[in-house]
């Protein structure tokens, strides 16, 4: 039954395609690969659930679950109880989701050093054991197909059973899963199947918020059993020239059926439009249980080039054909771009372009760690807003969607590995994480660590040695580098590297220093800045969690902008990653509890700009534009010297105050510009000047009370399809329309329609509320709540109430 899939709809199809003219075959017939996303129709059972094997019969058996029919003779079944006694599944013991999933999020706050290994590292939420259920079908015809199942990501330590057998079990919370489903499910009338997952996140793998449970998406797959392996394409592009791009295309094809089999390997070129721009076929047979990789070499003329300010994309449609049938069709997304690190700095597309980058970690307010796509690319879009043109993904390897959205936005990424280990286990994460990101024209340099001990050291550079071959054999195309904190110039560490990576470097000027004596070193500033502050804060504030905007940093960084004053002076540096784009939950610092998320963040949690962003946008943007702080709102403090630090890429600065200017000041590139004011309520305006010239102004009022709450939605469209989210965020407004800067009211939400709510945030540092509520007091004047879309068209209302102000509503609709 599972050998010859489908002969006589082969057979069908093949007397179509003869009666097809030639050339419309390859286009016309489909069958074979059937990808579909998994995520939905899940059960969530938080807690342990002890697992043992029972012995029935002689035999390992007895999944007891009324819901399962155990099917006669069926090896290694596993049976859970509960309290050590034999228990029936029991409905009531679980709760429906769908995935992505983080159950961490859902947890109230406690402050006890004892409720993981990394309270503070956590944020402060307890993490533990879960698991996940889902029943489904497979249909009768589905036998012989090769059925798979990919997580992309689970945290952590997670076992999977299907009908009773254990198919595996995966350690890494960061990279996916996979497992051959084809001889464990069963078939129509067999039965129903049911997928039983454990995930162990007790351990943590870092020291920032990782999150619990199924937080990617989960993908089946269907092929034939002559099918391109997972993973199994390679495209590069050898030769990048205006009038034409070579394009070298290696497939991995497997049969897994008993006999050998005769195909057509065609590789299509597609361009952004979908036109076929080049198409090369090779005949190949393989023999049963083989796999083989064949390389093809086809020509893209005038080829468009891939750069964060033009991401044009180019498709690689992989197409086996027998018999005149497409048993399988492949899609591979890549670009056509030059990368060069150099001793003079970083190239692209041979022209001097250094990064301009954030490092992130993954979670975002309301949902921690399980971002819908909508949210990530909602991030990725902040960061452009702000000039930025580079995403490192620390410390470990990202969502996949995360790298689409960088494709086809524009964003160079730093795609991180998460240990320095060549242990097996060790290098088949590596393996896979370049395996699965290597065609993707966003991806410019991999980073195999960050800050481990063992930097500077021989037994690290042994292990270094081990990491570095594996990843040029697995890809040429790429530099590697190590996101070091120390240890540069010892145990020929950075010797094994094609780029050193400096975290810090600034410390000493250590980075200077090394390219004066090692000129042929190449350089990255693989991590800067580390500037923590608190949005709308400008007093340190330990017991409550806050920093000032206007502090030093933690000691190991520079302030915002001073760092890429660095890259301009000193190109050979190539680039920076600041730490940190957002703010992330966990990593409280300076302080630890009540904080129970990080500073860093040049945006807070829900992604409002904290003062340190103008740094960035004035470096990173040709947009004139002056910024100063704190606010004008400072009643009891009239006539009293108030601090003004300002942030601007003009050449010259004026401040009037109610009018009346109280000066100018020259600016130096790169650096924050003081001033000392005597505070007055009224008006306070800024003025930036090019070449004697107006080119940029900002104004702060003294406003009235708050008095009413407006919403400004991302987007007022949304796809009916229960995954797409609008981003709302609440401004509390005096009776004038201006943002009350202080102003904390208790925001409550309520919605109507075919959507719901899914978090709420206010990029406080030290919240306790929860994220997964309806209700949320505004920080500083501003609010956040996601809306997601259901499944049917329609129209959703999301209304915004507050004690003592006037409301707001938002109307979306939702599309089919
Ligand atoms: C770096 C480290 C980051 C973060 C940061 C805080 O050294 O790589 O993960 O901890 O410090 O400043």
């Amino acid at each position: 039954m599972n050998s010859e899939f489908s002969i006589r709809r082969r057979w069908i199809f093949f007397i179509v395609a003869m009666l097809l003219p030639v050339g419309f075959l390859h286009a016309s017939i489909e069958t074979g690969r059937l990808r579909e996303n998994f995520d939905l129709g899940w059960q969530f059972h938080k807690g342990d659930i002890a697992i043992k094997r029972a012995v029935k019969a002689g035999k390992q058996g007895g999944l007891t679950d009324a819901n399962v029919k155990v099917v006669e003779g069926e090896e290694a079944v596993i049976a859970y109880t509960d309290k050590n006694k034999v228990a029936d599944y029991k409905a009531s013991d679980w709760r429906n989701v769908d995935l992505p999933h983080d159950w961490l999020i859902e947890e109230s706050f406690v402050h006890d050093d004892n409720i993981s290994s990394q309270p503070a590292g956590n944020g402060y939420l307890p993490t533990g054991i879960g698991f996940y259920r889902k029943e489904f079908a497979i249909a009768a015809g589905d036998a012989g197909k090769k059925i798979s199942i990919e997580f992309d990501g689970i945290f952590r330590n997670s076992t999977v059973w299907v009908n009773g057998h254990l198919m595996g079990n995966h350690k890494s919370g960061y990279t996916p899963s996979f497992y051959d489903l084809t001889d464990i499910l069963r078939y129509g009338d067999e039965g129903k199947n049911v997928i039983l997952v454990k995930v162990d996140a007790t351990d943590t793998e870092g020291w920032w918020y990782e999150g619990c449970g199924i937080y990617r998406h989960v993908w089946l797959t269907k092929t034939t059993p002559l099918h391109v392996a997972r993973f199994g394409t390679f495209v590069t592009t050898p030769t990048v020239a205006p009038e034409k791009a070579v394009v070298s295309m290696k497939t991995t094809i497997e049969n897994e059926y008993k006999t050998t089999r005769h195909f057509q390997l065609v590789s299509r070129i597609l361009d952004a439009v979908g036109a076929v721009v080049d198409t090369q076929v090779v005949t190949d047979s393989i023999g049963p249980s083989q796999s083989t990789e064949l390389s093809q070499t086809g020509m893209i003329r005038q080829p468009k080039l891939w750069s964060p300010e033009t991401p044009a994309l180019y498709r690689l449609q992989t197409r086996i054909i027998e018999n005149g049938i497409i048993v399988d069709n492949f899609e591979t997304t890549f670009g056509v771009r030059t990368i060069a690190i150099t001793t003079k700095g970083f190239f692209l597309n041979g022209k001097l372009y250094p990064i301009k980058g954030t490092a992130n970690h993954q979670d975002f307010a309301g949902v921690g760690v399980a971002l819908p796509d909508k949210i990530n690319q909602y991030k990725i879009k902040l960061l452009k807003e702000m000039g930025s043109n580079g995403y490192r993904s620390a410390h470990n390897p990202p969502t996949p969607e995360v790298l689409d959205i960088c494709d086809r936005e524009g964003m160079l990424v730093l795609d991180e590995n998460r240990l320095l280990t060549s242990t097996p286990e060790g290098l088949d994460e590596l393996k896979t994480l370049m395996l699965r990101d290597r065609n993707h024209p966003s991806v410019f340099m991999w980073c195999l660590e960050n800050e481990e001990s063992l930097e500077g050291q021989v037994t690290g550079t042994r292990i270094l040695e081990k990491m570095v071959e594996t990843a040029h054999q697995l890809d040429p195309t790429r530099p590697v580098t190590a996101a070091m904190n120390h240890g540069w110039n010892e145990g020929g560490y950075s010797d094994v590297l094609d780029v050193v990576g400096y975290n810090y470097g600034q410390r000493g000027m250590q980075y200077v220093k090394d390219h004066e004596k090692y000129p042929n070193r190449k350089m990255f500033v693989t991590e800067s800045t580390s500037y923590v502050s608190t949005r709308g804060e400008y007093e340190d504030n330990h017991e409550k969690g806050y920093v000032s905007n206007f502090g030093k940093g933690v000691g190991w960084g520079l302030q915002p902008g001073q760092d890429w004053k660095h890259v301009v002076l000193y190109p050979y540096l190539s680039g920076t990653f600041v730490w940190t784009g957002f703010d992330y939950r966990g990593e409280p610092t300076p302080y630890r509890w009540p904080c129970v998320s990080s500073h860093f963040g040049i945006m807070d949690l829900c992604g409002f700009p904290k003062d340190g962003y103008y740094g960035y946008k004035a470096a990173w943007t040709d947009q004139p534009l002056v910024h100063v702080f704190p606010h004008w709102n400072w009643p009891g403090k009239e006539g009293k010297l108030i601090k003004f630090r300002g942030y601007s890429n003009c050449e010259e600065v004026e401040i009037l105050v109610n009018g009346k200017s109280v000066g100018k000041k020259k600016l130096s590139a790169f650096e924050y510009f003081e001033w000392d004011l005597i505070y007055m309520p009224g008006k306070l305006e800024v003025r930036g000047y090019k070449n004697g010239k107006q080119v940029a102004r900002q104004i702060r009022e003294t406003t009235g009370t708050a008095s009413r709450l407006t919403a400004k939605a991302d987007t007022l469209s949304l796809k009916a399809d229960g995954c797409d989210v609008a981003i709302i965020n609440i401004e509390i407004k005096d009776a004038k329309g201006r943002v009350v800067p202080t102003a904390d009211n208790l925001i409550k939400f309520s919605i109507e329609g075919n959507g719901r709510i899914i978090g709420t945030g206010n990029g406080n540092p030290s919240s306790h509320e929860p994220d997964k509520a309806d209700r949320r007091k505004a920080f500083n004047g501003l609010c956040q709540v996601l809306v997601q879309s259901d499944r049917q068209a329609g129209k959703i209302k999301l209304k915004a109430t507050s004690e003592t102000l006037e409301g707001t509503e938002v109307t979306l609709t939702v599309h089919e």
